[in-house]
C-alpha cells in the first residue's frame, strides 16, 4: 500500500513537471506560451559531442560515443563523450543549425585521424528524426579503425506509466538494418528505432547489441556503464559481447576499417519514416535554406559583404543555436533565509558565511527549464545573466523559440520572486560542479538580462522592428500576444519587486545620502566579498575596500531602470495603465538618482558609492572605471541630450583608457586594479557588454534630438567599435578554430573558456548595423605614436604572451598567471577548479598553487 501511495505521488509529481514543461501548467495559461511539436527532439544534451533528447523529462536519452578501435587499451582511453578541452580536437561544433530543422556538426579528431559528421534532422512534427553520422579518416591515416557507440537510456523506467524499451540485433537479417529497437512510453506513445549501416562500410567486427539494466543513478552515465561492462568482458577485444533484448540502457556498436556511414532514426509508430537517403536530401536542402535565410535575418552591410564572413556568421548563430540543452531535475536551495543574509553589519562577509556553513541544505522538487548555454565543454548549463544576451539573436531568429525559453526561465522563479542565477539541475548537470558551488541562494541576484527581451519582442509584434525570422504565431495572431504577454507579465513583475526588495540599499539615517538623491532607489548587490561581487556577474570588478553595508552599486541601479522601462513597456502593451505610469515614474526616479547618487562631477565619471568608515561617516563615490561606469549609457538610461554623456563618451574612446584595438576593456588601462589578481573583469574585452555598447552608441547617433556633436561623436564610436569587435572575434576564430569567453584587449586573442558561443555570438547583431554618414574603418579615436606599436611588432618578436608578461612584470604572481596563459595554449591543460561566479566555476589551470 505505502509503495502504491509513493508511486502515485511520484506519478503526479512527474506529470505536473511534463506539464510545466509543455507550457500547460496551468489550464489558464496553456494556450498562452505553447510548446511546439517542433520543439520536441533535439540535441539538448549540448554536454555531449552528440546527444538527443525529447523535451520531456523522464524519457530517453540517446547519445553517441565513438573511440579508436585498434585495441581495447586504446579504445577505452580514447573514448569520446561529453565535450572536453582536452580531447586533441581542432574544434568541433555545428556549421549550421536550425532549431526547427535540424543542421550539421563537424568534428575535427585530429587526435585519432578522424573527420566526423553528424547530420541531423527532424520533422516538423515532432514525430521523428534522424542522425547520420559519416566518418572520414584524414589523409595518411586511410585505414584508421573506429569504434562507434550508440547508446540510448530510459529514464525512471519504474515510474510514471509503463516504460519499456527492447532492441534487437538485425546485423545478419540481409537489410541495411543493424539494429533495431523499439519501445512505448507515456507522452511519446509507441516509437521505434533503426540503425543503418552502409553498403561502402567495412566492418572490423559484427553488430553488437547490448541490453542491460543499471541503476537509475548511472543512467546519464554511458560512458562510465560502459568502461564497467568491458572491465566484466573477458579478453582484449573491441567489441562487448552481444546480448540484445529487454533493459533501461542498450548499447549498439560497430566497427569500421576507413571511412563509414551510419544512420539512427526515430519515429512515432505508425509515422512516416525519415529514410536514409532522405536525410541526405533533406540535409542538403537544409544548408541551402539555411544560408538563405541567415542572409534575410543577419544581412551584412559593408564591409562585411565579402565571403569569409558568410561561414562566419552561420557557426557562430549554428553553435549558439545548438547549445540549447533540456534540463530536469532537482536541486539544492539554503532555504534557511538566515538574518545574517540581509548582510547589514560591518564584516557582514564573515557572517554570512558562517551562517551558510551551518545551513541545512533542501533538495527541490524536480524543475525543468529549457536554455541556452554558455559553453558546452564548460557551462552546459543555464545561466541568468547570460541567457537575456543569449536570447537578442535568438529573438531575431525564430521569435517563438526565445519566448519559450523566457518562459521557460520565468517558471523557474519562486513566489517570492527570486530565480536561481545558476540552474544545476539534476546530477548530470551537477557532476560538471563541485558540491560546495552547488547550492543556490534565494537572496542572490543576478542581472535580470531577461528584462532586456521585453521591448525587443514588443518591438516586433508593434512592427516598429523588422522581423525576417521563422514565422511566429504570436505574429500571426494579436489574441496570442497578448496572452503570452499577459502570462510573462506578473512574472517579470514579480521578479523585479523581488529583486528591489532583496537587493535594496539602505536609506535609513544611520547612512549619508547626498541630499538631492530620492530616497529608496539605490540597491547593493548581496553576496559580496572583499574580493568578488559574484552576483553582479562581473566577479572580480573593483569595488569599494573594504566591503561597506551602506554601499550602493550603480550597476544594480541601472539594472532596476532598464527593468521598469520594460516593464512600462509591457504594460502600456497591454492597456494596463495604472501599473505603466508606476513603472515610468520608477525608470524616472532611476535616471534621477544615478545621477544623484553616482555621478562623480569632479572626475566627471559614474560610479560606485560607499560609507567612509575611518570614522567620518561620508557618503563617498568609489570611481574604478570601466564597464561599470558605462551601465546607464549601456542600459538605455542616457539619451544624446543627457550632460553626462560627453564625459561618458571621452572615457569610453580614450585609448588610455577604455578603448582599445579589439573593444571596450571591461576596466580602465588607468586603473590600479587593471590586468591584476584573476584579471577576469580587469581589462578583458567581454562580447556581451561591448555588442550593448554599439547598439546604444548607435542609438545615440541616430537620435532626433541632442548636439550634432555628441551625435556624431557616438556614431562614430559605435561604427569603429562594432568594426573592432568584429574583427577580433573573427580573426581568433580564424586563427583558432574556436569562438571565446572574452579577449585580451592587448593581442585580441581569445582567452579562458573556448568552444564558448554564448554571449560572444552577439556580435552576429553587429554586422548587418547602417551608420548614420558614417565613414567605416576610419582611425579618428585611437592616438598613434604611443608604445602600442612597439608593443606589437615585439609581440610579433617574440610572441604575444611574453609580451603579456612583460608589461604585468614585477609581481611575480601576475607573472604566474600570465606563464599559465602560455602554458594553456602550449602544452594543453592542467586543471583544478576554480570559483568562478557570475557564470559560475571553471576548470583553469591554477598555478597559484605553487605560491602558497
Ligand atoms: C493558474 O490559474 C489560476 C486562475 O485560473 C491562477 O489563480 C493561478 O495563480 C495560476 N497558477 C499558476 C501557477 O500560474
Ligand atoms: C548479433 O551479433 C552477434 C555478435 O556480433 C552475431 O554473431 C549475431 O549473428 C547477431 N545476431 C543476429 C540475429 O544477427
Ligand atoms: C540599515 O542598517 C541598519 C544598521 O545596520 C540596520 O539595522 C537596518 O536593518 C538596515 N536597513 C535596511 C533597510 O537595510
Amino acid at each position: 500500500m505505502a509503495v502504491v501511495s509513493r508511486c502515485l505521488a511520484i506519478l503526479s509529481l512527474s506529470l505536473g513537471a511534463l506539464a510545466q514543461s509543455l507550457g500547460n501548467f496551468n489550464s489558464s495559461t496553456s494556450s498562452s506560451v505553447p510548446e511546439q511539436p517542433w520543439q520536441t527532439w533535439g540535441p539538448y544534451r549540448p554536454n555531449l559531442y552528440f546527444g538527443v533528447r525529447p523535451t520531456v523529462p523522464e524519457t530517453l536519452l540517446m547519445g553517441l560515443m565513438w573511440a579508436n578501435g585498434d585495441d581495447r587499451k586504446t579504445m577505452l582511453k580514447s573514448l569520446r563523450d561529453t565535450c572536453e578541452q582536452n580531447d586533441g580536437m581542432q574544434g568541433y561544433g555545428w556549421t549550421f543549425y536550425d532549431t526547427r530543422a535540424g543542421g550539421s556538426q563537424a568534428i575535427h579528431d585530429t587526435q585519432l585521424q578522424l573527420e566526423l559528421r553528424t547530420d541531423f534532422l527532424k520533422s516538423e512534427d515532432g514525430n521523428s528524426w534522424a542522425v547520420r553520422i559519416t566518418g572520414t579518416p584524414k589523409s595518411g591515416a586511410a585505414d584508421v579503425k573506429t569504434s562507434l557507440i550508440l547508446h540510448t537510456a530510459v529514464e525512471k523506467v519504474d515510474s510514471n506509466g509503463p516504460k519499456s524499451l527492447v532492441c534487437d540485433n538485425r546485423s545478419k537479417d540481409g537489410t541495411q538494418v543493424e539494429a533495431a529497437c523499439h519501445g512505448d512510453m507515456p507522452a511519446l506513445g509507441k516509437f521505434e528505432f533503426q540503425v543503418l549501416g552502409d553498403t561502402q562500410n567495412k566492418p572490423i567486427h559484427d553488430t553488437v547489441v547490448k541490453s542491460i539494466e543499471v541503476t537509475e543513478d548511472r543512467i546519464w552515465q554511458a560512458k562510465s556503464v560502459l568502461v564497467d561492462l568491458f572491465r566484466d568482458t573477458a579478453g582484449n577485444g573491441i567489441s562487448l559481447n552481444d546480448a540484445p533484448g529487454q533493459g533501461n540502457m542498450h548499447f549498439v556498436q560497430l566497427a569500421f576499417q576507413g571511412p563509414f556511414q551510419v544512420t539512427f532514426t526515430y519515429q512515432a509508430t505508425g509515422t512516416p519514416l525519415l529514410e536514409a537517403n532522405a536525410v541526405d536530401s533533406g540535409i542538403s536542402s537544409l544548408q541551402s535554406s539555411f544560408a538563405t535565410r541567415v542572409d534575410g535575418v543577419f544581412p551584412r552591410a559593408s564591409p562585411f559583404q565579402q565571403e569569409k564572413y558568410t561561414h562566419f556568421t552561420q557557426e557562430i548563430l549554428s553553435n549558439l543555436l545548438g547549445g540549447l540543452g533540456f534540463f530536469h531535475g532537482d536541486t539544492k536551495v539554503d532555504d534557511s533565509h538566515a538574518p545574517e543574509y540581509e548582510e547589514t553589519d560591518a564584516n557582514f562577509w564573515v557572517k554570512a558565511a558562517a551562517a551558510r556553513s551551518r545551513a541545512s541544505i533542501t533538495t527541490t522538487p524536480p524543475l525543468t527549464l529549457l536554455s541556452h548555454t554558455p559553453s558546452r565543454p564548460f557551462f552546459p548549463r543555464g545561466f541568468l545573466w547570460d541567457e537575456g544576451f543569449h536570447l537578442l539573436p535568438v529573438i531575431e531568429w525564430d521569435l517563438d523559440l526565445a519566448v519559450s525559453v523566457l518562459h521557460s526561465w520565468l517558471s523557474l522563479m519562486d513566489d517570492d520572486g527570486w530565480i536561481g542565477r545558476e540552474q544545476i539541475l539534476g546530477p548530470e548537470a551537477r557532476s560538471r560542479v563541485p558540491p560546495e558551488f552547488q547550492v543556490q541562494y534565494p537572496h542572490y541576484a543576478n542581472p535580470p538580462t531577461l528584462s532586456l527581451l521585453v521591448p525587443i519582442i514588443i518591438a516586433k509584434l508593434t512592427g516598429t522592428s523588422p522581423y525576417a525570422g521563422h514565422p511566429s504565431v504570436y505574429l500571426s495572431s494579436p489574441d496570442r500576444a497578448s496572452a503570452m504577454l499577459r502570462t510573462i507579465y506578473p512574472l517579470l513583475a514579480r521578479h523585479y519587486a523581488w529583486f528591489r526588495r532583496t537587493q535594496a540599499g539602505n536609506f535609513t539615517e544611520i547612512y549619508p545620502r547626498p541630499a538631492s538623491a530620492i530616497p529608496g532607489t539605490g540597491f547593493r548587490w548581496r553576496g559580496r566579498t572583499p574580493q568578488h561581487t559574484l552576483t553582479s556577474g562581473l566577479d572580480d570588478y573593483p569595488r569599494a575596500d573594504p566591503p561597506h553595508p551602506g554601499e550602493l552599486h550603480i550597476d544594480a541601479l541601472a539594472w532596476v531602470g532598464a527593468s521598469a522601462a520594460a516593464l512600462e513597456q509591457v504594460a502600456s502593451y497591454l492597456g494596463e495603465t495604472d501599473d505603466a505610469a508606476k513603472y515610468a515614474s520608477h525608470v524616472a526616479d532611476v535616471k534621477h538618482n544615478l545621477d544623484a547618487l553616482h555621478w562623480d562631477s569632479t572626475r566627471k565619471t559614474y560610479c560606485d558609492a560607499t560609507v567612509d568608515s575611518s570614522g567620518r561617516n561620508e557618503y563617498v563615490l568609489v570611481c574604478r572605471e570601466g564597464y561599470l561606469s558605462l551601465f546607464p549609457l549601456l542600459l538605455g538610461l542616457m539619451d544624446a541630450t543627457h550632460p553626462n554623456l560627453d564625459a561618458v563618451l571621452d572615457l569610453l574612446g580614450d585609448p588610455d583608457r577604455l578603448w582599445s584595438e579589439h573593444g571596450l576593456r571591461s576596466l580602465s588601462k588607468s586603473d590600479e586594479g587593471y590586468a591584476k589578481d584573476e584579471d577576469y573583469w580587469r581589462g578583458a574585452v567581454w562580447m556581451n557588454l561591448n555588442v550593448l555598447a554599439v547598439l546604444r552608441l548607435r542609438d545615440v547617433g541616430l537620435s532626433a534630438d541632442g548636439p550634432a556633436a555628441v551625435r556624431n561623436r557616438a556614431a562614430g564610436l559605435a561604427a569603429q567599435l562594432r568594426q573592432r569587435l568584429v574583427d577580433t572575434v573573427y580573426g581568433s576564430w580564424e586563427a583558432t578554430g574556436f569562438f571565446w569567453e572574452q579577449y585580451s584587449d592587448v593581442t585580441g586573442e581569445g582567452r579562458r573558456s573556448r568552444a564558448f558561443t554564448g554571449w560572444t555570438a552577439t556580435v552576429v547583431l553587429l554586422m548587418g548595423l547602417e551608420f548614420p554618414g558614417q565613414v567605416v574603418g576610419s582611425e579618428p579615436v585611437e592616438s598613434s605614436g604611443s608604445g602600442r606599436g612597439a608593443l606589437l611588432v615585439l609581440a610579433g618578436v617574440v610572441g604575444v604572451p611574453a609580451v603579456a608578461v612583460m608589461l604585468i612584470s614585477g609581481v611575480r604572481r601576475r607573472a604566474m598567471v600570465a606563464v599559465a596563459g602560455v602554458v594553456n595554449l602550449l602544452l594543453g591543460w592542467r586543471t583544478s577548479w576554480k570559483e568562478r561566479g557570475g557564470r559560475g566555476y571553471e576548470q583553469v589551470i591554477d598555478l597559484d598553487e605553487r605560491e602558497r
